[in-house]
């Protein structure tokens, strides 16, 4: 009901489909997710966290992913180590270790989806405290958290989640950024100087945005009549990698695998012959670069369809390039180019994109 209600209120505003509408959307989410974070909320979550004994990040799908870029965000910001779990999983795998004095940050962008919070009435019971990221004010999980922080992303509706991952980022990164500022490893300096990175640089996807649409839209095309494919990068662009897998099955329904860079080597690279498709982030971490050049040589070798999207203008195969970018931003803008392949690859084929068959935007159940 929650749901129709938003669809009559929200409209499409001229574009074909609410996943279109909302890539659009993701520049002012940005920047709206960056004031939709009271400070004096972030920092009871960072001092939270800085005095944790153990931290646990849950989330399922697309929340998931950028529960695994938050990872990379607390090791590079703050110094710290997190542990990122499905929250399918979570039950199964983390409980033993829960106690008084663990913190679990728990991302769902409906605030709804049952595995999150099941999982956090568990970890609740065995004493640990809650820090919610979700879109959805008055959500189930806002409700169940102890903290918890509004993305503000404004409504989504499409299933495939767009604005909301990179709003997941955003503050995800201000997260672990001010907790950065307890452990040390960042100055006030830095610290506002990633919210001002964060606000140029949607102010240049503004302008980027119609480029990348364009690209996209000609790269589909040269995937049209693919069944499998992969997608695949190394460090903090790997779950950048899984994401756009996802966005691949629900919106394109195909199969995309994604796999880490380094992985690949180890049997998937098997299947790559007669134009298969490989999509590689390149890494920004200069010490996987080598490994890039000999996978994507690899690739080219194989005859494999090799596309590279990059923040520079060096890559193997067709190269889709982003504008360069501080390390932290990079899976803000990496993903941006990918959602929309998926986007154009699944119109093109005539699927329902804003409501792929058998999926449901939140699994409440
Ligand atoms: C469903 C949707 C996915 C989404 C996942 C988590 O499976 O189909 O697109 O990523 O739920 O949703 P949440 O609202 O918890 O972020």
């Amino acid at each position: 009901k929650r749901v129709k209600y938003q669809v009559e209120l929200v409209g499409k505003a001229g574009y074909p489909h609410y996943m279109l509408k909302e890539i659009y959307e993701i520049p002012d989410s940005m920047i709206k997710t960056t004031y939709s974070l009271m400070e004096k909320y972030l920092r009871l979550a960072a001092m939270i966290i800085y005095g944790a004994k153990n931290v646990y990040v849950i989330g399922n799908g697309t929340s998931l992913h950028a529960g695994m870029v938050s990872s990379y965000y607390f090791t590079d910001l703050a110094n710290i180590n997190v542990n990122v779990v499905s929250a399918a999983e979570f039950p199964y795998y983390a409980l033993k270790n829960v106690s008084t004095g663990t913190v679990i940050i728990a991302i769902s962008q409906s605030g709804e989806t049952s595995d999150v919070i099941k999982s956090v009435k568990l970890a609740k019971q065995y004493g640990a405290v809650i820090i919610g990221v979700t879109n959805v004010v008055g959500s189930r999980l806002s409700l169940e958290s102890n903290v918890y922080l509004p993305i503000g992303a404004g409504p989504e509706l499409a299933v495939p989640a767009t604005k909301t991952f990179v709003s997941s980022l955003v503050a995800l990164a201000l997260l672990a950024g001010y907790t950065g500022l307890y452990t040390g490893k960042l100055s006030q300096t830095e610290y506002v100087g990633i919210t001002e990175k964060i606000r140029e640089t949607a102010k240049e996807l503004r302008k980027d945005l119609q480029v990348y649409d364009n690209i996209a839209e000609k790269i589909s095309e040269k995937l049209l009549g693919w069944k499998n494919m992969y997608v695949s990068s190394s460090g903090i662009n790997y779950p950048v990698a899984l994401e756009a897998s996802l966005k691949f099955k629900e919106a394109s329904i195909i199969h995309a695998e994604g796999v880490q860079l380094g992985e690949l080597r180890h049997g998937p690279l098997v299947l790559i012959r007669d134009k298969y498709p490989v999509i590689i982030i390149k890494p920004v971490e200069e010490e996987a670069l080598p490994l890039y050049n000999k996978v994507a040589e690899y690739v080219l070798s194989k005859n494999g369809f090799l596309i590279t999207i990059t923040h520079d203008d060096i890559g193997y195969g067709e190269v889709v390039k982003v504008k360069p970018t501080h390390k932290i931003l990079s899976p803000i803008t990496t993903i941006i180019p990918l959602q929309l392949i998926a986007y154009h690859l699944g119109v093109k084929q005539g699927y329902p994109v804003d409501t792929p068959p058998g999926l449901a935007k939140a699994i409440t159940t």
